[in-house]
């Protein structure tokens, strides 16, 4: 169980004043369940994936991890503790193969190449076109998203969560993408967070927190958060209109 106790975090601007970017947020995610984050642009989704995944510490706040406080430990104690984080905008790494890449986030430098292969049809990629490539400059940028998802699935870890999965993949292969999704939560074996803005995401969700102005604006069941959101027509900005961030 992941458990969110009132975490906040402020950056200071460049003027000396203090800008508060997630205000307060206190939220309890239970074992196995989907949930997806979604909100307008700017609303603080991927700082709080980055709270979470230690890549930032919040200015206050404390986070639980089944039980224990991490709230001071780093992303590597993290991703031990079975917390992987796939990237808004994945890194490039010159010189490495994405066989290497698949090896390193599983662990085991001898993966064999029919898992390796499993792992990129999952992601909707060929092997036989990718395993040898390098995780350079010379990929797309759906490849490389594509292939960051895929290490993400390698690390096996026990909490999994992927920033916009969907960003500049193909229609084709985001059907692929979701189906892979659903499989996994099916199998009840990890929690999984989503970042997502896509109502095929939205939709596998157990549970959707709405997040805007680095506060959680709604939270709840699909059934309830889903018609909300569809019916939300003013671009995001009722969602936040009532958030008393300063
Ligand atoms: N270090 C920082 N300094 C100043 N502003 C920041 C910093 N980090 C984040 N922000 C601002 O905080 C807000 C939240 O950013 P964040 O990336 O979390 O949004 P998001 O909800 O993920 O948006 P999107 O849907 O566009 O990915 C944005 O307005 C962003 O510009
Ligand atoms: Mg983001």
């Amino acid at each position: 169980m992941l458990e969110l106790k009132n975490l906040s975090y402020c950056v200071r601007n460049e003027d000396g004043t203090d800008l508060t970017i997630l205000n307060n947020i206190s939220l309890t995610i239970e074992d196995n369940k989907l949930v997806v984050f979604t909100g307008p642009n700017g609303g603080g989704k991927t700082t709080l994936a980055r709270a979470i995944m230690g890549l930032i510490r919040p200015t206050s706040g404390q986070i639980f991890y089944n039980g224990r406080d991490i709230t001071d430990l780093g992303i590597t104690e993290r991703a031990r503790l079975g917390i992987c984080y796939g990237f808004q905008q994945p890194p490039r790494f010159k010189g490495m193969r994405v066989r290497d890449l698949l090896c390193i986030a599983a662990g085991n430098e001898k993966l064999p190449q029919s898992v390796c292969c499993d792992y990129l049809t999952q992601v909707g990629l060929c092997a036989n076109d990718y395993l040898e490539r390098e995780v350079d400059t010379s990929l797309s940028g759906g490849e490389v998203k594509r292939i960051e998802i895929a290490t993400v699935l390698a690390r096996k870890g026990s909490m999994l969560l992927f920033d916009e999965p969907e960003a500049g993949i193909d229609l084709w292969s985001f059907a692929r993408l979701t189906e892979t999704f659903s499989a996994l939560h099916s199998k009840r074996e990890a929690t999984m967070i989503i970042i997502s803005h896509q109502e095929r995401i939205i939709g596998l969700a157990d549970e959707i927190v709405v997040i805007a102005g680095g506060c959680i604006r709604h939270r709840g069941d699909r059934e309830t958060i889903l018609p909300l959101i569809l019916s939300n027509t003013t671009g995001g900005c009722a969602l936040g209109k009532e958030c008393s961030i300063k």
